[in-house]
């Protein structure tokens, strides 16, 4: 049980706790926090104005050693981390592992690229002028960040690269995992960053709305579409201020004529199931050859059944942990109850709650054609809850996966490099996986959608196009001017 604190302008800020943290397997309280109002709001954002001058003019390399730093403290508490992480989550440990690791490749990946170029020269049409296209910090970062990367998305995938290029940050984690973001902060505390170049305030929808609001010079968001809507219409109130944002997915795996059965199995399989259905990235639908849907379902089927749910704090290869909190187990329900009076689908397998303790819940399985009017093929469910839609033709495929109004991930599972290439190019998302299913981002790579799962790059590698302006910037070197295109001087 920890009492936790806001970590604002270098010192970790005393205040009556307002609300708790619930572990998802036991349902008891493991921490209390402040909800941080629009003054301390203020206070924070403040703070990290003041740091952003000093901060943005050391040089990459000074800055790229703090986060060195922060790379070793994190492999010091590498176990201390996955254990809050599934404690809070209800992720398993070995879920939680890889998270403190990407968190780690994260912080790694940015303190490598302190040592890295951060521009281009470009040749001019005039011999004795030099261009460059060079990247300048934004200013002040407000990451708002969703509980089911509780570290690796806000602690580290949007604030690495927003630090490492000269941003100061104000961190509103998720209200259902602020343990997390409690032992975060205290890792930046240790790595010793300048007082002000990393905040956390804790608190509910208001407290990152307020910080959005603010003065602040980019917000990178992750969570729903609603409030990232919001986000982006606040901006384009604005001038100066600018977003990126990931809003969730609705993601697709395609196991095509030719694939894989086997692979095509495991990919679903963790592609539905890891994080029980609770990643943005998660797929809720497999499309299947007509070929090949009798094998496929016969086999998902089975793994569906034999699915391991519980608290990998106290059984072993557990698969799926809890569902997060009591709301999401009754939207994820209401999702699943749509399904079973719902024409021409068939429910193979009904999900029903596991014990009096905790969140659990067993997979949901029905087949049904593609239809785009029904609620429960298009929309994000955030669980355990999978169609199984036949198709026939390749660009049938690709039609299904773009009939939806999100775009983040699908995996695709053919020997084919014609239809894998049409893939490639005519599916609508961020991330694709050419036989693989639609989990398994990296952080030196980009991490983002297109259409209502986002827009830009707010986390991972790419992430410095969202945190920097881009500008072109050139020298003279002679004692007249010359223009360019032939234009005249005089
Ligand atoms: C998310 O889906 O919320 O690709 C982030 C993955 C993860 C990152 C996902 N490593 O599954």
């Amino acid at each position: 049980m920890i009492i936790g604190k806001n970590y604002v302008n270098g010192k970790f800020c005393e205040h009556a706790p307002d609300f708790s943290s619930l572990n998802p397997a036991t349902d008891e309280e493991i921490g209390f926090f402040q909800i941080t109002e629009a003054g301390d709001v203020d206070d924070a954002v403040d703070s990290a104005h003041c740091a952003f001058d000093k901060w943005r003019e050391l040089s990459r390399v000074q800055r790229s050693d703090y986060l060195d730093r922060l790379a070793q403290l994190m492999k010091r508490d590498h176990q201390k981390l996955l254990t809050a992480i599934s404690q809070e989550t209800g992720k398993t440990l070995n879920e939680s592992h890889a998270e403190v690791i990407e968190s780690l490749h994260m912080v790694q990946y940015a303190a490598g690229t302190g040592r890295m170029p951060y521009g281009e020269l470009i040749a001019s049409e005039i011999p004795h002028k030099d261009s460059y296209m060079i990247r300048k910090p934004k200013g002040v970062v407000a990451v708002i960040s969703p509980w089911n990367f509780p570290m690796a998305i806000g602690g580290f995938w949007n604030t690495a690269p927003a630090l490492i290029e000269g941003n100061t940050v104000v961190w509103k984690p998720s209200e259902y995992t602020p343990v997390c973001a409690q032992l975060v902060a205290e890792l930046y505390h240790e790595a010793g960053f300048p007082p002000g170049v990393f905040n956390v305030i804790h608190g509910m929808a208001r407290t990152g709305a307020a910080l959005a609001y603010n003065n602040v010079n980019c917000i990178l968001f992750t969570g729903s579409p609603q409030t990232g809507k919001m986000i982006r219409a606040h901006c384009a109130t604005t001038w100066h201020k600018t977003c990126a944002c990931e809003m969730g997915g609705k993601s697709a795996v395609v196991l095509f004529e030719d694939g894989n059965m086997d692979l095509a199995i495991d990919s679903c399989v963790a592609s539905a199931y890891k994080l029980t259905g609770q990643r943005c990235v998660s797929a809720g639908r497999m499309l299947v050859h007509e070929s090949r849907i009798a094998e496929f379902t016969d086999k998902f089927m089975n793994r569906s059944i034999d699915l391991k749910i519980g608290n990998s704090f106290v059984e072993e290869d557990v698969f799926c942990g809890p569902i997060i909190n009591k709301k999401q187990i009754e939207r994820v329900e209401s999702y699943n109850e749509m399904t079973k009076d719902s024409d021409g689908v068939e429910v193979m397998l009904a999900a029903h709650r596991i014990g009096d303790q905790g969140n659990f819940i067993t997979p949901h399985v029905y087949a049904c054609n593609w239809d785009k009017n029904k609620k429960f093929l298009v929309e994000e469910v955030f669980g355990p809850h999978v169609a199984i839609i036949p198709f026939t033709e390749v660009d049938e495929a690709i039609h299904i996966n773009n009939d939806t109004e999100y775009g983040l991930a699908v995996g695709f599972i053919t020997e084919n490099f014609k239809t894998a290439r049409r893939c490639r190019d005519k599916m609508d998302y961020g991330l694709a996986y050419w036989n693989g299913g639609s989990i398994a981002a990296e952080s030196h790579l980009g991490f983002g959608g297109v259409k209502k799962s986002g827009n830009g790059w707010p986390s991972a590698a790419r992430c410095y196009q969202a945190v920097t302006d881009e500008v072109a910037f050139t020298v003279n070197h002679e004692e007249n001017i010359t223009f360019c295109q032939g234009m005249k001087t005089k």
